[in-house]
């Protein structure tokens, strides 16, 4: 891609998960379900579920922080923070609560809503700023708090999500380090996979009737959601890659958004990549939502298994439906 503006380098990395962990045993006594019909059907053992005294907010903040140190910048140097959620503490919004938490005196904050599709969509958003020359240190936050919005009597779900928060940040560089992006949305299928508002007339003054409601909780057409990411995931990677003038041998590390191991491993098998080049960590945490990818990373990078130049391939999918893959170099260039 030509561009005449700065580039972008992806320098720090952080990520935040809840103490509290249910097992899947634990959940067989609320649903009927068991452990081996969740580890098989999706490669989930635990999940890691927000406090009742706790916010998102806070657990974004936290992951932002420890990203902020990696890059060793202080949060006073921050010019955006772009917060990737669906579960914001407020619907104006949570990144100004963001900002204040984490003392980024100087940042611009907005969030972003692209369920699990959000983090790479931020990613990508952030990349459009440096490029231009607005922003030059912005700080990209997947967080997500799933776990309010999930019925914990529906089996169908319950099982699959968790809570957590990860953090990148993106600085300009002389050198670009994103290699590719490709974004798409298809609102045909909107309905397979929604988190909807659920508002019940309320009827005011002379014939001025508005709704008045709250939001239902998640549902999923799990088949139709399984069959779309498996045959658009690799499609994006493979488009990116060809765009960026890269082949699958170029990446040396697949993360995709953690939704399901079967899901992982078949992406994996289409793009011909071996098992030890992909990362994933759902069977501790479930499905974070925009915090997948993050966490996954962060992970990844502070076990040093991804390397300062070493090419990382993402892709995020879901509600939308919304799906984009964004692929990288890891760090700051010499
Ligand atoms: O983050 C956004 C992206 N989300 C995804 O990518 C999710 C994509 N979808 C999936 O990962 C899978 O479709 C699921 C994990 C959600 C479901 O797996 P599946 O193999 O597609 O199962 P299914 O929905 O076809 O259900 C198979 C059976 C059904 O019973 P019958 O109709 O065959 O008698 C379900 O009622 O499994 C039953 N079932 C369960 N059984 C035990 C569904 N959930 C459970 C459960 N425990 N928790």
């Amino acid at each position: 891609m030509k561009f005449d503006g700065a580039g972008i380098a992806i320098t720090g990395s952080g990520s935040a998960t809840p103490k509290a962990v249910i097992h899947n045993d634990d959940l067989s006594q609320l649903v009927e379900t068991s452990d081996e019909w969740i580890r098989t059907r999706t490669g989930i053992a635990n999940r890691h579920l927000l406090p009742e005294d706790s916010s998102l907010s806070e657990l974004a903040a936290e992951a932002a922080k420890k990203a902020i140190a990696a890059a060793h910048l202080h949060p006073e140097e921050i010019d955006l923070i772009i917060l990737a959620t669906s579960t914001p503490d407020d619907l104006f919004g949570s990144a100004g609560k963001v900002q204040q938490l984490i003392d980024a005196k100087n940042a611009t904050a907005f969030d972003l809503t692209a369920a699990c599709s959000g983090f790479v969509f931020g990613l990508v958003t952030a990349a459009q700023y440096i490029r231009t020359g607005t922003f030059q240190k912005i700080v990209v936050i997947g967080a997500d708090v799933l776990s309010r919005w999930v019925d914990w009597g529906d089996r169908t779900t319950c099982v699959l999500f968790g809570d957590g928060a990860g953090a990148v940040v993106c600085q300009s560089s002389p050198q670009d380090q994103l290699l590719g992006f490709e974004m798409y949305s298809d609102g045909s299928q909107n309905e397979c996979l929604n988190l909807a508002y659920d508002g019940h007339p309320k009827y005011l003054i002379h014939d001025v009737s508005i709704q008045k409601g709250g939001y239902r909780a998640i549902t999923m057409n799990g088949r139709e959601v399984y069959r779309f990411a498996v045959a658009k995931v690799p499609e994006v990677i493979e488009k990116t890659l060809f765009r960026a003038g890269l082949t699958t041998e170029d990446i040396d590390w697949l993360i995709l958004h953690q939704a399901n191991q079967r899901i992982i491993d078949a992406v994996a098998k289409r793009l011909k990549l071996p098992s030890e080049k992909v990362i994933a960590n759902l069977q501790e945490y479930g499905n974070t939502s925009a915090a997948s990818i993050p966490i996954a990373l962060d992970e990844a990078v502070r076990a040093g298994k991804i390397k300062p130049g070493q090419t990382v391939a993402t892709s995020g999918f879901g509600a939308g439906l919304s799906w984009g893959s964004a692929i990288f170099k890891w760090g700051m260039p010499h």
